[in-house]
């Protein structure tokens, strides 16, 4: 049964379309004087149709169909026009209207046709109107995907662009590691030769050592050469980290003790970290993880020096023993619905909005320049993946945790 509203000031014409659809079975007509009080009835009950006069009381003309399509744009609405009516009745069905019926033509047969295919047509309307929306979403996350499968192509092309140039940088870096090592013998070497020079007593010795000002070069040697090693060891840093962009699946797996992995992490770690921050544990008794340990504690190494740093930049270097540090690092383990979590938190300054979305990106830092290389935790999220592991991270002011989970189950490893 098709609920229609008549909304028609006259009652001869409201009782003739009373008449003309009561012989149907198909409509049940509820009838309403006004567009003020159609509205009324259609907030009231729910109703299927709207058949609206287009000369009523309180409005008039092509405005009663745009205050109706407004107000209940699901029910769809016939007009009824009176004669030579033409250009309001297609204006009506511009402005939304589903049809007209001219009031002097109406016969039960069409009126009722008119009125099932109203509805009919409506609801085909408003299945296309959804099936649009619901099309351009997906072409949108099309786009979107599409997007991201590019740029993850561009970065494995980068990666393993990298990666070839990591290694021929490799080979002449480890003779100018060697050289310089030579370098640094030679030069204390001469050192030790040129103290026993008898300047005093030779002045051609003494002038050439002041044109040349050899006192400034043998102080400046040392630093320079200094410097020029931690230079290799910094690009040395970058090559490996470069080089694990490429690295395929984890292929050495031991039942490793994760405790022990990250005690030994902090051991190492220690001098980064034993003046900024207190190492507080919460260690679960956990059983063995198959793992590749080297790896993970090369998380576990990223994921405390990005503490220390962000500790530093919210209380400042403390460069020397203090009775207490400001800095706490907390490493919490447990397991877990068969899985092992880590979480290393630390109360430093936190990952702004603007930072937050970028900073598992390689060569994403916010450090100075020459302090971070940006791939400390792309490099991370990366080995963990491979582990079937997951890293989350949550951040505010106070600090930031992340959270590291493994599987125990055998992963697959690819
Ligand atoms: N615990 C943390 N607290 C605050 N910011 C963090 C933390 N961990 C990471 N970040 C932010 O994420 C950025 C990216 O970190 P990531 O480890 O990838 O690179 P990096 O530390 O800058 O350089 P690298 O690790 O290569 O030396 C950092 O520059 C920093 O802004
Ligand atoms: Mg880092």
């Amino acid at each position: 049964m098709t609920r229609v509203l008549l909304i028609e000031d006259n009652p001869a014409d409201a009782r003739l379309v009373r008449h003309l659809l009561d012989g149907e079975s198909l409509f049940e007509v509820r009838w309403a004087k006004s567009l003020a009080e159609g509205l009324q009835n259609l907030e009231s009950q729910p109703c299927d149709l709207v058949l609206a006069d287009l000369h009523l009381p309180d409005c008039d003309g092509i405005t009663i169909v745009e205050c109706l399509t407004q107000a209940y744009p699901e029910v769809p609405i016939v007009v009824l026009t009176g004669q030579l009516q033409d250009g309001l009745a297609e204006e009506a069905i511009q402005k939304g209207a589903e049809d007209y019926q001219e009031k002097d033509k109406l016969n039960d047969h069409c009126l009722s046709r008119s009125l099932r295919y109203a509805v009919q047509r409506h609801q085909l309307n408003h299945q296309i109107r959804q099936t649009c929306a619901s099309l351009e979403q997906s072409n949108r996350q099309l786009k979107d995907a599409q997007m991201k499968l590019v740029q993850q192509e561009k970065l494995a092309t980068v990666g393993q662009l990298s990666a070839g140039i990591a290694h021929e940088i490799n080979n002449p870096l480890s003779y100018l590691k060697s050289n310089l090592k030579t370098l640094q013998n030679y030069f204390q070497r001469l050192n030790e030769f040129c103290a026993l020079l008898p300047l005093q007593d030779c002045p051609e010795l003494k002038e050439a050592a002041r044109r040349l000002k050899i006192a400034l070069v043998m102080e400046d040697c040392p630093d320079v050469l200094t410097e020029s090693q931690d230079g290799v060891t910094r690009i040395e840093d970058i090559c490996q980290n470069l080089k694990l962009f490429t690295y395929q699946g984890i292929q050495e797996r031991v039942a490793a003790d994760i405790n022990a992995c990250l005690k030994s992490t902090v051991r190492v770690a220690w001098n980064a970290l034993k003046y900024q921050a207190k190492i507080e544990y919460d260690l679960a008794e956990l059983p063995p993880l198959l793992c590749s340990p080297q790896k993970l504690n090369q998380v576990f190494m990223n994921l405390l020096l990005n503490s220390v740093h962000a500790i530093e930049e919210k209380y400042g270097q403390a460069g020397q023993k203090v009775a207490e540090p400001q800095g706490r690092i907390g490493i919490q383990t447990r397991e877990q619905n068969g899985q092992i979590v880590i979480a290393i938190e630390d109360n430093g300054n936190g990952i702004s909005d603007e930072v937050l979305p970028h900073i598992f990106d390689p060569f994403y830092t916010t450090k100075a320049a020459g302090v971070g290389t940006g791939l400390g935790l792309s490099v991370s999220s990366d080995i963990v993946r491979k582990h079937q592991g997951h890293i989350d991270v949550r951040t505010s002011p106070q600090g930031t945790v992340f959270t590291l989970t493994f599987p125990l189950a055998e992963p697959v490893l690819n």
